[in-house]
């Protein structure tokens, strides 16, 4: 490819990019009220295809302020949703009428008999003629004026899977495994999923008039770039709206990102060469070429599409070099600054030093998890280094570790014969709770109160490794996440105002936290715009602005190596002593509660990343590491 082809020939489906999810949700909202109020004034109903899921919330959101400040009426509304769980009970947390009626219809005049909703309850005999008739009320009512959309990562729409036709009508479907496994966040568990549902079909979605394909977030990413610049296949159901006469893509920043207008905007079009580009662009070519940095040749560029960018230095030697040195600048092995060193172009300053720094971490193992090896050079270089684990992580502990640290509890009492009716009564109430087979999990206070102390004597244990002083140690316990279930509440003041006490009694020069924004309703991304809350809350102290703020990125992605600020390299014995801070961590050893998509260990994942990052450094030319953990600064 050269720089002949422009986005819209590599584009199959108009996209527009929206600054955030928000505003592109709003975008939605605006289009589906203006058709309705112009349906309303000529009494004509407006029929909508909704969607569950997380894509839709915001338009929903919008749309129940319009009813409530605008007065825009839903009476003459009629919707299809798109999908259902099969069997789902019309009541349960995770059945998609509950959402519809929780996230929009309990909030505007909709009249009952106007929604749609495949029926989970169905007799097994029943649901062929139901879907039919499904399909049959939408073609009596003229069909879908506006139909949203989401997309699941296994490129499905609606619950059509990969390998569903054109041809499919409403139907029952088995879901995919990728499906199943991101569906496992909202049952507990994988194996609480239920492996049916029944969708619409894709015959039924692309006959709509119009459709919005809403998908925000990194996540999103491939299965995006798949649909929107790859051809038409059954392997993706989503790729059928490029068939569409009148389909918009709603993308954020994070899920456009791998489209080719961003990662090689060079080969899409005129590119602006800002640094970040440049940088992009030469480690992009070395990878390509399988070269390092410094061997790259303006015949590698020209065949690369990049002589615009080799212009602007004059000679690939120049360019090369330029790009070469800023990587270097990111390799530190003192992640708190050089004491004494000349720091232009450092990541960390020298002075102060030592520094007080405070490394977040969203639940109690993702310090040593996720930065390890520069938690320990921080605390072997003199910092003073205090830790805040902002959740507790009580719901990720298995029963039967509860019962075994009662156990210990009643023992220890009869040993030393201190408090023995006390704890015993307690051990009874305690292990009655446990063996009551109703209770999902563990959420009864008393048991969450064990499950959350021992992940706190974990976390004592790691930092004791790690050399941190017990008073350094703060437990949040942000408030948002003791729901007792996977569901947790929304940020409040309450948790913020935790943050700040803490940030104002340590006023750090250093904070990490764990930039994970990946799942950006995961606790990871939770925590850290907690965070940010909080810092923008205490701008005007001036102590905050001298205030680095370094992002690790969060459970096992790591940045691309353009976005790396700050890269900590680490040698075998640190990676090692890494691993045992990690290991005291024991709820969470071999298989955890939530092991996540990854049959691997945590410990595991994360040499792995680390090895991976050093790895790349190497390739492009840069000193051989065993590991490197990477960190990117956060501008406020
Ligand atoms: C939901 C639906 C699904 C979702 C898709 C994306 O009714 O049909 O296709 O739209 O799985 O889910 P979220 O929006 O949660 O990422």
């Amino acid at each position: 490819m050269g720089n002949s082809m422009n986005n819209k020939q590599i584009e199959r489906v108009p996209v527009r990019v929206f600054k955030s999810r928000e505003e592109g949700s709003k975008y939605v909202a605006r289009e589906i009220a203006s058709l309705i109020r112009s349906r309303n004034a000529s009494n004509k109903k407006t029929v909508l295809g909704l969607a569950t899921g997380s894509s839709p919330l915001e338009v929903y959101r919008e749309l129940i302020r319009f009813h409530k400040e605008d007065g825009l009426s839903f009476k003459d509304v009629i919707t299809f949703n798109l999908d259902e769980y099969y069997p789902m009970k019309p009541d349960s947390d995770q059945s998609y009428r509950r959402f519809m009626y929780e996230h929009l219809f309990n909030h505007i005049d909709i009249a009952r008999e106007n929604v749609n909703i495949p029926d989970g309850t169905l007799a097994p005999d029943d649901i062929d003629s139901f879907c039919a008739d499904y399909d049959s009320a939408i073609e009596a009512l003229g069909g879908i004026d506006i139909q949203i959309l989401g997309i699941g990562r296994s490129g499905h729409i609606g619950f059509n899977e990969p390998g569903s036709t054109i041809a499919t009508e409403t139907r029952l479907v088995n879901l995919d495994e990728v499906t199943i496994e991101d569906a496992a966040k909202d049952f507990g568990h994988k194996d609480n999923v239920p492996f049916r549902a029944i969708t619409m079909g894709v015959k039924s979605i692309i006959k709509s008039k119009k459709v919005f394909l809403m998908a925000w977030g990194e996540p999103k990413a491939d299965v995006i770039r798949k649909a929107v610049e790859e051809g038409v296949t059954d392997e993706l159901p989503a790729s059928y709206l490029q068939h569409h006469e009148d389909v918009l893509f709603l993308l954020d920043k994070g899920s456009a990102s791998k489209l080719s207008r961003f990662e090689y905007p060079w080969l899409t079009g005129i590119c602006d060469w800002n640094p970040y580009m440049q940088k992009k662009a030469v480690i992009w070519l070395a990878r390509k070429t399988k070269k390092p940095v410094l061997k790259l040749t303006e015949e590698d560029y020209k065949a690369g599409g990049l002589t615009s960018l080799v212009r602007l230095y004059g000679s690939a030697y120049d360019l090369n070099l330029s790009i070469y040195n800023q990587l270097q600048r990111t390799i530190t092995g003192w992640p708190g600054g050089k004491p004494g060193a000349d720091d232009k172009t450092r990541p960390e300053r020298s002075n102060p030093f030592p520094k007080r720094s405070i490394v977040f971490s969203p639940h109690p193992d993702d310090d040593v998890i996720s930065m390890g090896g520069t938690f320990l050079r921080l605390v072997e270089q003199g910092h003073e280094v205090h830790v805040a684990y902002q959740t507790s992580g009580n719901i990720a502990v298995f029963d039967d570790d509860a019962h075994r640290f009662s156990d210990f509890m009643l023992g220890f009492s009869k040993k030393f014969g201190v408090a023995e009716k006390e704890i015993e009564g307690l051990y009874h109430q305690v292990t009655g709770l446990l063996k009551d087979t109703r209770r999902k999990g563990g959420e009864h206070e008393m048991v969450l109160g064990i499950k959350g102390l021992i992940r706190q004597g974990e976390a004592i244990s790691a930092c004791r490794f790690c050399g941190v002083e017990e008073s350094n140690i703060h437990f949040l316990n942000l408030p948002f996440y003791e729901t007792g279930s996977v569901k947790k509440s929304p940020v409040s003041q309450a948790d913020i105002d935790i943050i700040k006490q803490l940030l104002q009694e340590v006023r750090p020069h250093q904070i990490y936290a764990a930039g994970d924004l990946h799942d950006p309703h995961g606790t990871h991304a939770v925590c850290l715009n907690a965070i940010f809350e909080a810092i923008e809350q205490l701008k005007g102290e001036s102590w905050i602005n001298d205030c680095y703020v370094w992002l690790y990125r969060g459970a096992w992605h790591e940045w691309d190596i353009e976005d790396i600020e700050m890269a900590v390299p680490l040698s075998p014995e640190e990676l090692m002593k890494k691993r045992k801070a990690i290991f005291k961590h024991q709820s969470q050893k071999d298989s955890p509660v939530f092991p996540g998509k990854d049959k691997r260990e945590f410990w595991q994942r994360a040499e792995d990343r680390n090895r991976a990052t050093a790895r790349l450094y190497d390739e492009l030319g840069f000193t051989e590491y065993e590991a490197i953990e990477a960190f990117k600064r956060y501008h406020f």
